[in-house]
């Protein structure tokens, strides 16, 4: 049985793939410092056959190296991955996503790691001026979050170029599905919209509404993990649904899919936030990625997770 680490297990992306890698046969090691892992994912993953949960950060380099000792694949999911909380706390974001990335890399190196696969972001490109974005755009991050992604890039490719590390980063577009939390200072968009409306208020937006994003659904951010660390894929690839919609349509489609009657409410821009984010996924599909999920069935099937999970 082929054995993996998934760093950030227990988040929200990291908790979707080792679910799927379990069901797939493989046995998987979670690694997490549960700074914003959810009570539930941490419950339900002790409970799993075949997934071993160990609590200890990225930045203990120590025991990344014993961790990684036999390990085939490594799927990098732990970070800081907030914009506004990087713009709060630019040293700790620096000292886990572009140090952590380090260690993670190092560790794969010295203990012969097959692939390791690294959740990028779109946040590297910035606001650009051509739409869709293609890979090979010139990255422009606004952010420091955005800079720790676009370093954490940078970082594969030279582990790849000078030790032979075979690495492969995934540049998500906001990813969304059950399980993504509405509670935190940082939500996303999507649950923040679908729990408002959950409880007849509405929406927050922030800004003028008019900018746009490519949302994923989590299943196919899932698969496209697996593609990529299965195949001979390495570099970069975008992973998103190759669509977009502004903030103003999306909370507009929620309000309807949800049957309420409520006008959203506009709140000052955030720092750091772009304009518009739009993937051409053309290059992924060269290793069978082919998003599967629409963005109404995306949202209906969150609508629904969330709303059981109120009850
Ligand atoms: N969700 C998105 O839309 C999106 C978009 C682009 C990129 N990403 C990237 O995908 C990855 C997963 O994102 P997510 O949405 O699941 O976020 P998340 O916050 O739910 O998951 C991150 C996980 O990493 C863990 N973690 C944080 N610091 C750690 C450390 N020092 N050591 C070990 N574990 C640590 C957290 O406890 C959490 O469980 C992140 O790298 C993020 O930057 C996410």
């Amino acid at each position: 049985m082929k054995k993996i680490v998934v760093t950030g297990g227990a988040g929200f992306i990291g908790s979707h793939l080792t679910a799927e890698l379990v069901v797939q046969g493989y046995a998987v090691v979670v690694l997490d410092d549960f700074s914003t892992a959810s009570d539930e994912n941490i419950t339900s993953l002790r409970q799993k056959e075949n997934v071993e949960l160990v609590q200890g950060s990225i930045t203990d380099l120590p025991r990344l190296q014993k961790l990684f000792e036999g390990v085939d694949y490594v799927f990098h999911q732990a970070a800081m991955a907030r914009v506004p909380r990087s713009i709060e706390d630019p040293l700790t974001v620096n000292q886990v996503n572009i140090t952590g990335t380090l260690n993670v890399l190092l560790a794969a190196r010295d203990n012969s790691v097959k692939k390791v696969v690294f959740a990028s972001s779109s946040s590297v490109y910035g606001d650009t001026s051509v739409l869709p974005q293609r890979e090979d755009l010139m990255a422009n991050p606004l952010s420091p979050y955005a800079l720790t992604k676009l370093t954490g890039e940078y970082y594969c490719t030279i582990f790849r170029q000078i030790y032979g590390l075979a690495t492969v980063c995934l540049r998500y577009f906001n990813v969304y599905g059950p399980g993504q939390s509405p509670h935190s200072q940082y939500a996303m968009v999507i649950p923040a919209f679908i729990d408002r409306v959950a409880r007849n208020l509405p929406p927050v937006i922030h800004g003028d509404g008019e900018q746009s994003r490519d949302f994923t659904f989590i299943q196919d951010v899932v698969q496209a993990n697996i593609l990529a660390a299965k195949s001979t894929a390495e570099g970069i690839y975008n992973i998103g649904s190759g669509r977009s919609i502004t903030i103003n349509q999306l909370a507009e489609k929620i309000i309807k899919l949800m049957q309420k009657d409520l006008k959203p409410i506009h709140e000052k821009g955030r720092l750091g936030d772009v304009k518009h984010a739009l993937a051409d996924i053309t290059k992924a599909k060269s290793f069978g990625y082919e998003p599967e999920w629409s963005l109404e069935n995306g949202l209906k099937e969150t609508i629904t997770a969330m709303s059981r999970k109120a009850r």
